[in-house]
């Protein structure tokens, strides 16, 4: 029997991870769900959003199903803190991006695929998969500001690219590092090929900007012509992320499998998934040697929340990359073949898709399907 960390975090979490569960029960996964605190209610009444509970749940089970969650800027944030709480240095920072930090989850798939008959796709036959490195880059969290003198000095030392800043105050002086490892960028591009490979796919491109971002995008680039030595017969492409997202609108169809460090990833999984019907449709998974977190890209929406109306397309997919990483591939198969049913038979439709179906109506409907 498997144990999986329950999680539906906040807003319409919670309404798709019910969309989720109705699919699994279906299914007959032989599985105990653990439902665990995360989210913005534990970050208002305990000033931590991942509280230590949580972190063992984790631990203790094989994967995590996650919702969404609700993030806001620090000060923002700072506000809403239970007021015995405030000014006692409690600083928001995303569960999430803390959970992929934690368990080292380095690899982020997010399979944008058109499914045939999806009036919202931006043109048929997208198929794309986006390997997004996951626990370091601009995400690494290294950030100043203000910026001490004697870190102006030091700098001011070591680059001189830095001098034109040095006067600068240092209260005016905000810096955000960008730290990538080799092994980072290897095992990254090594999963985007070795997917690549069991999946037949006939390319990977990394994106990046080595042109101008020389030494953490070039290490990128390093180690994918590198790993694709071990790839013949894959092709290694190498785009800039500026160039990637005017090709992926006009050509989408022309790429496969794509490769991004944590930032750029972020960003063209994003518009990957516009190109096949929005958020409402894009599953992600976040996975480490020994763990996985699964998540739909799309967040809380704190508009819709109570309404059960929004897409629970994404959270079903998601459940099946879940399936998909736990072994469980014919229940996997199950939940794509019907989903991909029940988007071309038009007939039980969520808002974004032009219907009226509630969020469990999908499922229900899913279920059937299957
Ligand atoms: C995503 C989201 C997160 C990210 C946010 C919610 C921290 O945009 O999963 O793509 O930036 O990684
Ligand atoms: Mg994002």
């Amino acid at each position: 029997m498997y144990k999986i960390a329950w999680l539906p975090g906040d807003g319409v979490g919670n309404e798709v991870m019910e969309a989720a569960k109705i699919v699994l029960d279906a299914l007959k996964l032989d599985a105990e769900y653990i439902p665990g605190d995360i989210g913005w209610e534990f970050w208002k009444s305990e000033g931590n959003p991942l509280p230590d509970r949580t972190i063992e749940l984790c631990q203790n089970t094989d994967c995590a199903l996650f919702g969404a969650i609700t993030s806001k800027p620090r000060d923002e944030a700072a506000e809403e803190l239970a007021p015995e709480l405030r000014d006692k240095g409690f600083s928001y920072s995303s569960p999430i991006v803390a959970l992929r930090q934690r368990f080292d989850l380095h690899t982020n798939l997010r399979p944008c695929k058109a499914f045939p008959g999806n009036p919202l796709n931006f043109k048929d036959g997208i198929d794309l998969v986006v390997f997004r490195e996951n626990t370091e880059g601009l995400y690494a969290g290294v950030e100043f500001n203000p910026v001490e003198d004697d870190m102006k000095a030091f700098l001011d030392s070591k680059h001189k690219k830095f001098h034109r800043f040095v006067d600068v105050p240092g209260e005016e002086l905000a810096i955000s590092m960008r730290i990538f490892t080799k092994k980072g960028c290897e095992r990254i591009v090594r999963a985007a090929f070795e997917y690549a490979k069991k999946t037949g796919r006939p390319s990977v491109t990394v994106v990046e900007k080595p042109n101008v971002i020389r030494e953490t995008s070039g290490m990128m680039i390093r180690a994918a012509r590198e790993i694709a030595k071990g790839f013949p017969g894959i092709e290694l492409w190498e785009t800039n992320i500026d160039a990637m997202c005017m090709w992926l609108v006009k050509n989408p169809g022309d790429y496969s499998v794509l490769v991004a460090s944590n930032m750029f990833g972020d960003i063209i999984s994003d518009l990957a998934a516009q190109l096949v019907g929005g958020l409402g449709f894009a599953s992600s998974a976040n996975i480490g040697d020994k763990y996985a977190v699964f998540e739909p890209t799309h967040g809380s929406a704190p508009k819709y929340y109570g309404q059960y109306k929004v897409n629970p397309m994404a959270m079903l997919l998601t459940t099946r990359l879940m399936l998909e990483w736990l072994g469980e591939t014919d229940m996997a198969a199950k939940i794509d073949k019907s989903v991909s049913k029940t988007i071309a038979d038009e007939k039980i439709r969520t808002y974004d898709m032009g219907g009226s179906n509630s969020t469990l109506e999908i499922a229900e409907e899913v279920v059937r399907n299957m």
